[in-house]
């Protein structure tokens, strides 16, 4: 837990807004994590989507931690990190066989999510060993847009075109290592794990060498006090003894492998802001940060909820505020929070953090990204600059055109 004062220390050596990752949080949830189960083979890939920072990158690998990536340049970043390519999964949606070609050039584990695509991996490369990703058809997670196993949804292979999938399978004697399926994020229910696994069991019996079973993600971290949050140690103990029972049934040793992101990274984020106007109206009191939804989104594109502090002033009076940010929409964080008084040049600071914020940050309204501070055993570590007006042009060609016609055209 990186204390109030160290925090305030930050955002004042490095300007606001500015993110800070609490390296030693994010030891604690991997090792919490793995703790958990019990079983002989696990692996644990880091969804590194979440938050993508090389550096953070780097401290899945120094914890033996392996890599969920969903894109081209996600696997880019972990082999830059060091990860080596088996301990990458490439786990994309909807992409395009010739990125699935590239990725396959850096040997990585992939995930196939759809028959066309199955086939042309079966012809093209029988004997790289693959996923398939299922789609179970049941309905999980905390929000619409983030349950992603139901039957109206664009991820997996459907659990009733198992017949077609066994079929190519035998026909181009495709090698399918592993069932991967993923139903969503913010899963409370344990039982809907056991549920899922006791799908996976029954599809991995179809198929010869199946090694490994790929159970996602979705756990729930509390955003907030008195927030459920999915009790991993009792999830872990179910799991691990349903897991050994059909090992044991079957006489196979297979591996365990799960994709956290949110679970590693959320609470180990501190997003830092400056108060740039206390606004009074007939309704409400605004309290008009120096960032928008182009540093973080989440609360406007889910409706999250964040856990905001005042923390320059702690034992001020507490009072309704209305944080919102400096975009040219309607870009509100928190509606009538309770907050110690906020007076212009505060710094706010917003909780969970780490998971789905910097990666989903842009440069809309032309602003400049946060720079990101990583801290470790209580030293801290710039590990992204913050962008400059360079940044912004960068790329950009200045097209060299006239309005004026020229003759004869
Ligand atoms: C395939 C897959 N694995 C893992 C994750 C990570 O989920 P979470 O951040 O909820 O742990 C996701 C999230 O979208 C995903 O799509």
């Amino acid at each position: 837990m990186i204390p109030n004062e160290q925090l305030r220390e930050l955002a004042d050596k490095y300007g606001s807004p500015l993110y800070v990752y609490d390296a030693d949080q994010i030891i604690d949830n991997y090792n919490r994590f793995v703790s958990a189960f019990d079983v002989e083979q696990l692996q644990v890939h880091y969804a590194c989507k979440a938050l993508t920072n090389l550096s953070i990158l780097k401290l899945f690998k120094e914890m033996g931690s392996g890599l969920d990536c969903v894109s081209e340049q996600e696997v880019q970043l972990g082999l830059h990190a060091g990860f080596d390519p088996k301990d990458i999964i490439y786990t994309p949606n909807g992409v395009s066989f010739d990125e699935y070609r590239r990725v396959l050039k850096y040997k990585t584990r992939i995930t196939v999510d759809n028959l066309s695509l199955l086939e042309k991996v079966g012809v093209n490369y029988p004997d790289h060993p693959i996923h398939i990703r299922i789609n179970p058809h049941l309905m999980a997670g905390g929000n619409q847009k983030i349950s992603v196993g139901h039957i109206d949804s664009k991820f997996g292979i459907s659990i009733h075109q198992l017949p077609h999938i066994l079929r190519l399978v035998k026909n181009l004697k495709i090698n399918v290592e592993g069932i991967h399926v993923h139903t969503g994020s913010d899963i409370i229910d344990t039982d809907v794990f056991i549920r899922v696994a006791d799908l996976i069991f029954g599809i991995a019996d179809q198929f010869d060498d199946i090694t490994s079973i790929d159970l996602g993600s979705g756990f729930k971290i509390a955003y907030k006090e008195g927030d459920m949050s999915t009790d991993i140690e009792k999830l872990g103990k179910a799991f691990s003894d349903r897991f050994n029972a059909y090992c044991k049934e079957k006489n196979t040793k297979i591996t365990l492998r799960f994709e956290p992101g949110k679970f590693m990274v959320s609470n180990a984020g501190h997003f830092l802001t400056q108060v740039n106007v206390v606004k009074q109206t007939t309704s409400c009191t605004f309290a008009g940060i120096n960032s928008g939804l182009n540093h973080l989104i989440r609360p406007m594109f889910y409706n999250a909820h964040h856990h905001i502090d005042n923390i320059s002033n702690q034992s001020g009076e507490k009072k309704l505020y209305s944080i919102v940010g400096n975009i040219c929409e309607t870009d509100t964080f928190a509606d009538n929070r309770l907050l110690n008084e906020v007076r212009e040049g505060d710094t706010l600071v917003f909780r969970n953090a780490g998971a789905y914020c910097y990666t989903m940050a842009s440069n809309y309204n032309s602003r400049l990204r946060p720079p990101e501070v990583m801290v470790l055993h209580g030293r801290d570590y710039l590990i992204r600059e913050r962008e400059t007006f360079q940044d912004i042009i960068k790329g950009q060609l200045e097209a060299e055109f006239s309005l004026t016609p020229s003759v004869g055209s």
